[in-house]
């Protein structure tokens, strides 16, 4: 996701040198568009790396103050015109903005109508011309550009980390705080803002963490910290003894874990503004211009690779039961050497984190050279698959870092259950039962969070079964895809024999291999299959088999037949993998720390697999 860097010093003029370098160290949150601004230089942007921004910088590009931003696109495509830093009408008023402005299209039309000139299609824009407004308004005085961007903040909606700078008052910047994470740097005759303190670091150890609401003011030498509603606020400095590494880590031992907690938040980003709950609706910007076509589309043939496959699967069902269209799932890597018959009337819809995956990529161009319509589900803006389908639904997940996929898997549920509302309702599915999915989905964030508590007792599990060699993952209908992800998560980060396989598929084979040292992992939510599994379970326990079940919280009955339990919150059958991967995921990531293995960067394994 975007990141943001300010700096005000009295240093010498490198404001510009130490900008970039921070561009540098948040390069990682992934980003398509960078930029950079000083009053006392102007401003430059582009597209694309910030090897490229450096590239674009003039030699004279000199200050001792300035904001610059990395950018992950969301409203506007990944343009030189919509990367930040924005200006307002006459340039003197600069913002780097983390987050989405959700009442932007309100703000926009009133100030147009009232004379402004917007430059870009990013949300971020109303908020330099809402300054602008509100000081032109103000009588002109030395706090006058504090109280405009006061009043500027307390009329945007949304979420947002931001830095605001005023050409004619270089030295100050003003940050604020609603959802997206900023920090302070506090240094001797310099001071610093930033999406995380990995571009502080080098510079100072000393930093302080805005709260939700909360707005500060920086210069060379002193910050104040205040609320929306103009009260101060006194907070002490924290003193960070972490490496940067462990900075972009959130406090996090890995990045997986990181990922894994950080649930919640992306499956509210996924929703964000697609839900129309009241009528049952889901919003989907991304295909639009090909609604026409969806509502005549006859089959959907899903294609991905690893986790996404798995993601496609649990699709299936979803599409299936909701939306009536009949659906294959197939593996990139096969879909691109069959010969398929495709129609105009075939969907071929591509699932990928990166948006770069080759298999995935070569089965869409695969399908559109037969006349299929191709959509995606692509969490990277801009990235190949994105590019080369017809339309789409980006996830908004941010960017992932550990190998192993977490929360794109959840991030790719959600987007499905979105599309599948989408196509549902352009079919038979009724306002209701629209309705009861939109509830379900909007409850999940919060379910979400409650199952996370239960951290610690999957790692105590983990560490009970870290000596087992092998293990089996059992589900049916909506949670098969979840054993097979869950398989492919322990086999990935802690290289032991792990398969998924269809509970009313096993005594056709793999029941053969179960003995007291062979565990199950049994997932069992209080759904249509409740009573099957737990037959399938009692088979696994008349061979002395160890059994985990991921059950319905408050299922007293289960615990009494295995060995141990991990409760999960109760959501409709289509949204339970949703909240059944995750003790999947946590038991994966712990049974590989108790190895001692690298869990971001298991061996073999690559983030994106851009060869055959
Ligand atoms: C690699 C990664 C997996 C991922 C798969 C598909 O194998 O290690 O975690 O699921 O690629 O990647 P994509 O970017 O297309 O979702």
């Amino acid at each position: 996701m975007c990141g943001i860097f300010a700096y005000t010093g009295k240093k010498g003029k490198d404001a510009g040198g130490i900008l970039l370098k921070g561009l540098l160290s948040l390069e990682y949150r992934g980003y398509d568009s960078a930029g950079i601004y000083l009053p006392e230089s102007g401003s430059v942007k582009t597209p694309g790396a910030v090897a490229e921004l450096r590239k674009k910088i003039p030699k004279n590009f000199k200050g001792e103050s300035g904001i610059a931003h990395l950018r992950w696109a969301t409203h506007g495509e990944p343009t030189e015109k919509n990367a930040h830093p924005h200006a307002d009408c006459d340039g003197e008023i600069w913002v780097v903005h983390n987050g989405i402005i959700e009442n932007f299209k309100e703000l926009k039309a009133r100030l147009v109508k009232s004379g402004h000139t917007f430059k870009s299609d990013s949300d971020t824009e109303v908020i330099t011309h809402l300054v602008e407004d509100h000081l032109k308004k103000s009588a002109k005085g030395a706090k006058s550009f504090e109280k405009a961007a006061l009043a500027a903040l307390n009329e945007i909606r949304g979420t947002y980390g931001i830095a605001l700078q005023y050409k004619n008052e270089p030295d100050k910047i003003i940050a604020a705080r609603m959802g997206s994470p900023i920090v302070l740097g506090l240094g001797g005759d310099e001071h610093f803002i930033a999406s995380d303190p990995s571009p502080i670091l080098p510079h100072t150890r000393k930093v302080i963490f805005l709260e939700d609401g909360e707005v500060a003011v920086i210069s060379p030498d002193k910050h104040r910290i205040f609320k929306l509603d103009a009260t101060n606020v006194k907070r002490k400095a924290t003193k960070i003894d972490w490496s940067a590494e462990d900075a972009r880590k959130d406090g996090y031992e890995h990045f997986m874990l990181k990922e894994i907690m950080e649930g919640p938040e992306v499956i509210e980003n996924t929703l964000r503004g697609r839900l129309i709950p009241a009528k049952g609706l889901a919003k989907l910007g991304g295909l639009e211009s090909v609604a026409k076509q969806l509502e005549k589309i006859e089959r959907i043939i899903i294609v991905a690779c690893g986790s996404a496959y798995y993601a496609g699967l649990v699709g299936e069902y979803m599409l299936e039961e909701h939306a009536g269209i009949p659906v294959e799932v197939e593996l990139g890597s096969e879909f691109r050497y069959r010969k398929p018959v495709l129609n105009e009337r075939t969907a071929v819809l591509a699932i990928s984190q990166s948006g770069e995956t080759l298999d995935t990529l070569e089965a869409v161009r695969e399908g559109k050279r037969r006349g299929a319509l191709t959509l995606g589900i692509v969490n990277s803006v801009g990235s190949t698959i994105a590019r080369e389908t017809d339309a789409g639904v980006y996830n908004h997940a941010g960017p992932e870092i550990g190998v192993a996929s977490t929360k794109a898997f959840i991030s790719q549920l959600t987007a499905l259950a979105l599309l599948t509302m989408f196509l549902g309702r352009q079919r038979g599915m009724t306002a209701k039962e629209g309705k009861i999915i939109a509830n379900e989905l909007r409850a999940l964030p919060a379910k979400l969070q409650k199952l996370l508590k239960q951290k610690e007792s999957i790692d105590i599990l983990a560490k009970k079964y870290s000596g087992s060699r092998d293990f089996l993952f059992l589900g049916r209908r909506y949670n098969l895809p979840v054993a097979f992800e869950g398989a492919l998560k322990l086999k990935e980060i802690s290289y032991i024999h792990a398969e998924g396989c269809g509970a009313g598929e096993m005594k056709h084979g793999p029941i053969a291999m179960i003995d007291e040292k062979f565990p199950t992992m049994a997932i069992a939510p209080k759904d249509s299959m409740y009573q099957k599994m737990i037959s399938n379970i009692h088979e696994i326990k008349a061979r002395k088999g160890s059994v985990i079940a991921v059950a319905t919280d408050g299922d007293k009955e289960i615990a009494k037949l295995v060995d141990d339990v991990i409760y999960v919150p109760e959501t409709i059958d289509m949204l339970s993998p949703i909240l059944n991967v995750v003790p999947l995921q946590l038991f994966a990531y712990y049974f590989a720390k108790e190895k001692g293995l690298n869990v971001d960067r298991p061996r073999n394994l690559a983030k994106s697999v851009t060869v055959e």
